[in-house]
């Protein structure tokens, strides 16, 4: 694991574009995994100013989501279809064809996940999967429990997290009951991870993930396993660290 410190937030979302950028520098068709949630807004605005500054092309790139809300069409605000676009995809010159993302109203989204599972497996490892973390360890959704999936899978959420996320929907009762994930197999397959966090409530989760056992109660440490991961942290986010 390399360790980068920041001293604010904005500090944090520039190394890691940094990095994203040096990353998939040199691939001819980069496989990226993309995630959501308020921690890599910051980075995919340095994306797009990158790409406004031709910094970097997205001709090539096949992105693949972490995941999605099972229930939510593509078009609904809270979907994290709605949030790429919004947030990365309108930005740069990505071909539509080359988005992936798990699709929440579904029939069966089981069938789904399955279908979403096939796809990563026929891509192959992804060069450079981009992650954050829960506020109760989850990554992508994979929550906490005593078991943990290596595949696509259909997940219930759990209440915290359905309250936490409930910040960027008009009330509680409308997040999602479950979502669809990728598993932590295909997350550590990834040939490099450019993991991101940031702000002071994240602190303890973040000790805990990097430092603390591997157990499925903290989905998150299991990428300490990871070979090549980099964690990017600002300085409230590394605040209990024990190495810094
Ligand atoms: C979301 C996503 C995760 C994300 C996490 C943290 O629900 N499924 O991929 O890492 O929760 O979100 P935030 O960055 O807003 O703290």
């Amino acid at each position: 694991m390399k360790f980068y410190f920041y001293d604010s937030a904005s500090d944090t979302d520039q190394g890691a574009a940094k990095s994203f950028i040096k990353m998939t520098n040199g691939i001819a068709t980069p496989k990226i995994g993309l995630a959501t949630g308020n921690t890599p807004v910051g980075l995919y605005q340095c994306l797009v100013q990158a790409y406004n500054q031709k910094k970097i092309s997205f001709k090539t790139f096949l992105t693949y989501n972490l995941d999605e809300y099972v229930g939510l069409t593509k078009d609904h605000p809270q979907s994290f279809a709605y949030f790429m676009n919004e947030h990365l995809f309108n930005g740069v010159d990505i071909l539509e064809g080359n988005i992936h993302i798990p699709q929440g109203n579904v029939e069966s989204p089981h069938v789904e996940a399955a279908k979403y599972e096939k796809l990563l497996e026929d891509a192959g490892a992804l060069d450079v999967q981009i992650l954050s973390i829960g506020l109760n360890g989850h990554i992508g959704f994979n929550e906490p429990g005593e078991k943990l999936h290596s595949k696509t899978h259909v997940i219930e959420l759990t209440e915290d997290t359905r309250r936490v996320n409930s910040k960027s929907f008009p009330s509680f009762e409308e997040v999602p009951l479950s979502a669809i994930t990728l598993g932590l197999g295909t997350i550590m397959k990834a040939k490099k991870i450019l993991f991101i966090a940031k702000g002071f409530e994240k602190a303890d989760i973040i000790q805990q993930a990097f430092e603390g056992p591997l157990t499925t109660d903290v989905p998150g440490s299991l990428l300490q396993l990871h070979p090549n991961i980099e964690v990017h942290l600002d300085k409230e986010a590394a605040s209990k660290l024990a190495r810094i």
